[in-house]
């Protein structure tokens, strides 16, 4: 493994909040990218449950701490190697509450307030609590607190993944060439996966739980996954081509592709002019193939609470390893301690 100072791979580092229900979308737009780049980087994943404090009033303790777990297991059933990967938990490492605050002081308040998911998340409620402005700060103190080259994320977080590279360049400005400057890394299909009750919307955890039919979660039972997909809104015609199909039916092959990688005009020769039911089918059996293996490893991990401990027991260590440091880096650069 590379030194904590020194890089022999560039870094890579993404995180999953553990609320709501993990689904499809987090599975394309984020775990099944992470996954294929545990070679050409170093990885660091983490479940960022200082995140999901930022709604106290719909995360319970004892349900943060079960998905906590759970979602660690997702990443391990997912095909994260902890042979290669560093997984730990946000919160066990308080070099990121520390990080936060010193970059919340260099973070101008209008950038906070132009963040589009906190005005909607804060449109949607009467009060709201300082951590959700500030929630982008933390984001990008997970993310430079490693020197993270690149960031892989789903198209809904572009935006914070621009502000932490704003935060960086700022810092740097003020106090010296000291913190990397991260990248985003979107994959081309799948970055955005919608709802399949609406696919004007993208698909959302916390929708996910209120509405059926909206979200594949992970974690569903065959049936249901079948189930959702035979409802999904497409349209009354039966045109499957990617250019010209209505969102439901784009949403539709885009899961296809993004999952099987095969050429669009490939795709598009099978599907278009069929009826419908025969691509949610076959959306259908690609997504339970690859779901399937996943699930059965993810109940033989949930069963081994000794081997997730030690996982995440050695990923903090490895992760405060290389954030400590950085720390004291950045600590030094704007006059900190005696
Ligand atoms: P979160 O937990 O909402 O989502 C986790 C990952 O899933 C992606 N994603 C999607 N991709 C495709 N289609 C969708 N419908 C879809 N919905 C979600 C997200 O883009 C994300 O990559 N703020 C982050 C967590 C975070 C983080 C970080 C990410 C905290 N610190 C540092 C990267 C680096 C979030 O709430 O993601």
């Amino acid at each position: 493994m590379a030194s904590a100072t020194s890089k022999e791979k560039p870094r890579i580092l993404s995180g999953v909040q553990p609320t709501g229900r993990i689904h499809l979308g987090n599975y394309l737009g984020a775990l099944s990218v992470w996954r294929e780049q545990q070679d050409g980087y170093e990885c660091l994943f983490c479940v960022v449950d200082l995140h999901a404090l930022t709604i106290p009033e719909v995360v319970r303790p004892d349900e943060l701490r079960r998905k906590t777990r759970e979602v660690c297991a997702l990443y391990l059933a997912s095909g994260i190697d902890p042979e290669r990967s560093t997984i730990f938990v946000q919160s066990e490492v308080h070099e990121h509450a520390e990080l936060a605050w010193v970059l919340g002081c260099v973070t101008p308040l209008g950038w906070l307030h132009r963040m589009t998911q906190f005005k909607t998340k804060s449109d949607q409620r009467e009060s709201v609590g300082t951590g959700l402005l500030t929630y982008p700060v933390l984001q990008a103190a997970d993310i430079v607190l490693y020197q993270a080259d690149q960031v892989p994320v789903g198209q809904d977080q572009k935006q914070h993944i621009e502000l932490a590279r704003d935060v960086a360049q700022r810092f740097n400005q003020l106090f010296g060439e000291t913190l990397t400057v991260p990248d985003v890394m979107i994959r081309e299909v799948g970055a955005r996966v919608m709802g399949l009750d609406d696919p004007t919307a993208k698909m959302s955890k916390s929708v996910g739980e209120k509405v059926k039919g909206h979200a594949i979660g992970l974690l569903d039972s065959p049936k249901a996954i079948r189930k959702a997909f035979g409802r999904a809104v497409t349209d009354s015609g039966n045109v499957a081509r990617f250019e010209d199909a209505s969102p439901g039916v784009l949403n539709l092959l885009t899961i296809y592709r993004a999952i099987t990688g095969k050429p669009r005009e490939e795709i598009e020769a099978t599907f278009d002019g069929q009826g419908y039911g025969h691509l949610k089918m076959a959306v259908a059996d690609v997504v339970l193939a690859e779901l399937e293996p996943l699930q059965q490893r993810w109940k033989e991990i949930m069963d081994d609470p000794t081997y997730l401990d030690g996982v995440l027991d050695r990923g903090a260590e490895r992760a405060r390893e290389i954030a400590s440091k950085v720390l004291v880096d950045v600590k030094r650069a704007v006059g900190l301690g005696r």
